[in-house]
């Protein structure tokens, strides 16, 4: 069956035994809690909540996606009984040269079910979780994708960075040094403007994959994203700021980042197993406009003491990289390359 979003990775895994379905879950901390308790070991199953507390039935979020072997090859389009080492040796394969399938822009698709502007934007309506106790903000965008274009070129970046929720109409967002979102966002503020932003919640997993790799520096991550499916991504140009909106995607938030002005965002509990930051001013985005599917799905991705979510799959990337240069040092006769789940994040 080809996944073309996330509605078709779930019925995937439901179909191979990998999901189970809680309901009535708190999205303060209890979802949060759940998950924390599922990643700890690898193999159990992806969990989609729904008929969250407060929130409308069918207002639904995913974790615990990429915690197993089966799930990771089947996401990554390889055979479901693929082992681990069978995995990192595609990897390895794979990343040599990241084949590129361009964007296929569209006028329409399922995200358009619902669009929300001006004064009926409201990023409260979703059922973002607080995901660890002491976190400051609920976190909308943890298995999200940023979108955002070069103001001098034709590249668009699509990274993972978290997207708190902050009020009906602002989002907080948090980008460390040196992450090209961060590159591009300051170039705007430097020449006096906003920067245009798009934030997709919940799509297609391997599209969250590729963002939160390290792809060089002007090249567009949609473009590995169609290279790794072996299809386009389908994207509908964004009415309020021209950037590409990923057409199946569940929740879509469109808006600038104003260069003038933060607001007190996190901590967040983070992927080593701590709180690395405490509350602090970060940027804003300002939200134009939020499309939505009936019954949209926000991804999740709960960094957590480790191993969890983000660490399974980082290994076996990190195991492929690591093989490669040791191969290309001169080392024979290499069995199995293994990098431990608790450190594999770059
Ligand atoms: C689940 C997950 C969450 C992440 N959260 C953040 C974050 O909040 N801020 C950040 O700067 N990087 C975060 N990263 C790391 C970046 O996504 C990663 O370094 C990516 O390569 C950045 O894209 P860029 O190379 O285009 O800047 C996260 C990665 C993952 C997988």
């Amino acid at each position: 069956m080809p996944v073309q979003d996330l509605r078709d990775w779930i019925a995937l895994m439901e179909s191979a035994g990998e999901l189970r379905k809680v309901l009535g879950a708190d999205s303060d901390v209890e979802l949060g809690v759940i998950v924390d308790q599922y990643q700890r070991r690898m193999e159990l199953p992806a969990l989609l909540f729904d008929e969250i507390k407060g929130y409308p039935k069918g207002f639904r979020v995913l974790a615990n996606t990429l915690t197993s072997t089966r799930r990771i090859a089947l996401t990554l389009r390889l055979p479901a009984e693929s082992s681990k080492m069978e995995l990192v040796q595609a990897w390895r394969q794979y990343a040599k040269q990241y084949p590129k399938i361009p964007p296929r822009w569209v006028s329409d698709g399922p995200v358009n079910e619902n669009i929300r502007k001006g004064d009926d934007v409201d990023l409260t309506m979703f059922p973002a979780p607080k995901w660890h106790e002491d976190d400051g903000n609920r976190y909308i965008g943890t298995g999200c994708l940023v979108i955002q274009k070069d103001l001098d070129t034709d590249w668009v970046n699509v990274g993972v960075y978290r997207v708190a929720v902050h009020d009906q109409k602002t989002a907080g967002l948090y980008i460390s040094p040196g992450k090209h979102g961060r590159l591009i966002m300051e170039k705007y503020w430097a020449r006096g403007l906003d920067c245009p932003i798009v934030v997709s919640v919940g799509q297609d997993p391997t599209l969250f994959f590729v963002a939160g790799l390290e792809i060089p520096y002007g090249v567009s991550e949609l473009e590995v994203a169609g290279g790794l499916r072996g299809e386009a991504v389908q994207v509908i140009e964004s009415e309020w700021n021209g950037l590409p909106v990923p057409a199946t995607a569940e929740i879509v938030i469109e808006g600038r980042i104003p260069r003038d002005e933060t607001r007190e965002e996190g901590p967040f509990g983070e992927w080593l197993g701590y709180y690395a930051s405490g509350r602090r001013p970060a940027p804003v985005i300002k939200i134009d406009a939020i499309r939505y599917r009936n019954d949209p799905i926000i991804l999740g991705n709960l960094p957590a003491i480790p191993p969890n979510d983000d660490t399974y799959y980082r290994g076996i990337l990190r195991s492929a990289a690591v093989w490669e240069q040791l191969e290309q040092s001169g080392i024979p006769g290499i069995k199995a390359v293994w990098a431990h789940e608790s450190g594999a994040r770059s």
